[in-house]
């Protein structure tokens, strides 16, 4: 049976796109039965093409945080996943959430954690002035990006990098790493 993968997004999706792509492919033995987004996300658009489910649950201001926590675990849950993907989600889970789905719930992350987590990870590490950055994929837990740390690639900054390109040359290595992770997620399964 091919691995059931829960995908959340909030951006472009492009992420996503490499894993439907290496499922495409027959590279990677997986199927995305869902992909949930907190808002309005191009890479909702991807996965309507396909023909894939997609819920939107956006955690308004003044939103009882707990409530949606548990509102996101019972549509991610509603699709039995083997794994749930953070891929460019975000919003930080709650107890609610990771009470059901620690274990099998990756996040990847555009810097070399533990250096610049949260939501600036590639801006942060160029106001460093860092030469070496890059992006992990690591489980999930209850800080911020302070899971065991699964996979990591480096990426050099370069002199004229700003955040776009470098983020850009970021993704094109985290595509490849988060599918690798998936693959051997399934092969040791
Ligand atoms: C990725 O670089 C991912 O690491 C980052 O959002 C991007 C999503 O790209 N996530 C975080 O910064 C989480 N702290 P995508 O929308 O093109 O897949």
């Amino acid at each position: 049976m091919p691995l059931r993968l829960v995908v959340l997004i909030s951006g472009t999706g492009t992420l996503l796109q490499a894993l439907l792509d290496a499922i495409q492919a027959g590279t990677l033995d997986a199927a995305v039965v869902a992909v949930g987004a907190d808002g309005a996300a191009e890479g909702l658009v991807r996965a309507e093409k396909l023909g894939i489910d997609t819920f939107v649950l956006p955690l308004r201001k003044g939103m009882d945080r707990s409530a949606w926590d548990e509102e996101l675990a019972r549509r991610v849950g509603a699709y039995d996943p083997d794994l749930v993907i953070s891929a460019g989600f975000m919003k930080i889970v709650g107890p609610a959430f990771l009470a059901v789905f620690s274990g099998r719930f990756i996040n990847t992350h555009p810097a070399l954690l533990p250096s610049f987590p949260g939501a600036h990870g590639v801006r942060d590490a160029l106001a460093a002035g860092v030469k070496v950055t890059g992006c992990t994929v690591f489980a999930v837990d209850a800080g911020v990006d302070t899971g065991p740390i699964i996979a990591q690639e480096s990426v050099a900054v370069l002199p004229d990098d700003d955040e776009e390109t470098l983020h850009e040359r970021i993704k094109t290595v985290e595509r490849r790493l988060l599918v690798e992770v998936v693959r051997k997620w399934r092969k040791n399964g």
